[in-house]
């Protein structure tokens, strides 16, 4: 017991020497160095003290915690020449991140000290990583209106037993940019007040319970990330989305959306990354918005009953790598202009729709794909994938009860042909590959 307490100490006190947490700035060689005021020492203790109480953190940080402070508790010296007798705590990361990044570590009981959000007026940063994780802990039902006045990065990760409606917390945050809330138990509503939030560069709000709608506003001048991914989020997306303009990812997945695929989508002329899959968006077909969209490199709208024909626009999006349209409801023949457009593809799914004809011999141009499924479909004549494409992709084309495989590896027998459906699954060795093949031709003969 003892033994284990001393080399606790040890490696806190390591820790709270190591980089990159040292602070050290000669101010003034005649004025005794800033202090950090003692109710923000106090708060630092409770909060410490409330996410991890078998630290004696008092004992093993005794001195001025901007002087000597643990791992994850950051304060900022002012510049020399500004006469200060105090420094603040400007960043708190508390939990697990990594073995290599050490914060002050939270146990299975740990608690919220509501000082967390009324002692640090110059709070930059709030990093919560993977701290509330057993015994349910619930967000103060207020917070002081002064939070987060500087506060530019609020980031909750993996806190699944942290609950509670994040409009308590949503302050006056004119320097927030980056609010990132993802797998923590948070519920209600998106506060509209987000949306007026200036600053932000990033809304990430994935792997929550939040439900009901939101709408965006052109306030918002700087944002480039919108995630409200696998969330319960239920009515139509919003035209205002289109006001969004700065945006290079958006990602809805995972929700109830339903009704239409908000036109506005296709005013966001820099948008990268596209994410729609798996809501309840229905019958309006592929977006040909996406068509104006030149920047474009991924887009997902798997798992939404879209229905209708895969549209010709893949002239106009030759830098997409990543496509998702599974389970989509599509019909008809698959364009040609998708192998012969997309040179930089390197995801394609198309699989359990309803697409017939023959697989574009375009399709065997695409080198750099390193995975196609297009299974479950009702595809016909040959697939053009020769062994020598296959080599190193996964190519999916199970379930196409018409497809024929024609191997080149094996000299051809007159009239012999290879149901597709032999192949099926992740063959991702051309050996395992032939050998199937072999072993399926000999069983037939
Ligand atoms: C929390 O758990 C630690 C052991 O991990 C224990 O020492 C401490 O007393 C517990 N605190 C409370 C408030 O239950
Ligand atoms: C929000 O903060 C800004 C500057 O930090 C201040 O000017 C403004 O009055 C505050 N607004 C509210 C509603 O508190
Ligand atoms: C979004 O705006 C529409 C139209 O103004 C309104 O009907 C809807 O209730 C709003 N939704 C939310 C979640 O604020
Ligand atoms: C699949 O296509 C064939 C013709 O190639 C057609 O006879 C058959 O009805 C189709 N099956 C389905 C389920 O659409």
């Amino acid at each position: 017991m003892a033994t284990s307490h001393l080399n606790l100490f040890l490696l806190l006190t390591f820790l709270s020497t190591a980089p990159p947490f040292i602070i050290s700035q000669e101010n003034n060689l005649d004025a005794p160095p800033p202090q950090l005021p003692p109710s923000e020492q106090e708060a630092v203790y409770r909060v410490l003290n409330s996410v991890n109480s078998a630290i004696p953190w008092r004992t093993v940080f005794p001195d001025d915690l901007c002087a000597s402070p643990p791992d994850g508790v950051v304060c900022d010296y002012p510049d020399a020449s500004v006469a200060t007798t105090s420094v603040h705590v400007t960043e708190l990361h508390l939990g697990y991140v990594s073995d290599y990044a050490q914060n002050p570590p939270c146990s299975p009981n740990a608690t919220l000290d509501p000082l967390l959000f009324a002692s640090f007026k110059h709070l930059r940063k709030l990093f919560v990583y993977k701290c509330f994780t057993g015994a349910r802990v619930s967000l103060p039902a207020t917070v002081p209106e002064g939070f987060g006045s500087v506060l530019e990065e609020l980031v909750f990760i993996e806190n699944p037993s942290l609950s509670g409606e994040i409009g308590v917390l949503i302050g006056n945050f004119t320097k927030l940019r980056r609010l990132v809330l993802i797998g923590n138990g948070f519920h209600g509503s998106i506060p509209g007040r987000i949306f007026d939030l200036v600053s932000l560069q990033e809304i990430t709000l994935s792997r929550n319970s939040f439900t009901g709608g939101f709408n965006a506003t052109s306030r918002l001048k700087n944002l480039k990330v919108l995630d409200f991914s696998h969330n319960l989020l239920t009515g139509n997306a919003p035209e205002s989305i289109g006001d969004l303009t700065e945006l290079l990812k958006l990602d809805l997945s995972y929700n109830s959306f339903s009704g239409e695929i908000p036109p506005g989508v296709g005013k966001l002329k820099k948008l990268e990354f596209l994410d729609l899959s798996y809501n309840r968006f229905g019958n309006h077909g592929v977006p040909l918005f996406l068509a104006e969209m030149p920047r474009l490199r991924e887009v997902y709208l798997s798992g939404n009953l879209l229905g209708g024909r895969i549209p010709e626009i893949w002239k106009n999006l030759e830098g997409i790598s990543g496509i998702g349209f599974s389970r989509m409801g599509l019909q008809g023949n698959i364009p040609a202009s998708m192998g012969s457009s997309l040179e930089n593809l390197w995801y394609l799914a198309l699989d359990n729709n309803n697409l017939d004809g023959r697989i574009p011999v375009e399709f065997g141009l695409l080198e750099s794909a390193s995975e196609i499924n297009l299974e479950n479909n009702n595809l016909t004549g040959e697939a053009p994938f020769s062994d020598s494409f296959r080599v190193g992709k996964k190519v999916r084309l199970s379930g196409n009860p018409h497809l024929l495989l024609v191997k080149e590896s094996v000299p051809p027998l007159a009239g012999e042909v290879v149901s597709s459906s032999a192949a099926s699954g992740d063959l991702a060795s051309v050996c395992f590959l032939t050998v199937v093949m072999v072993l399926y031709i000999l069983i037939k003969q």
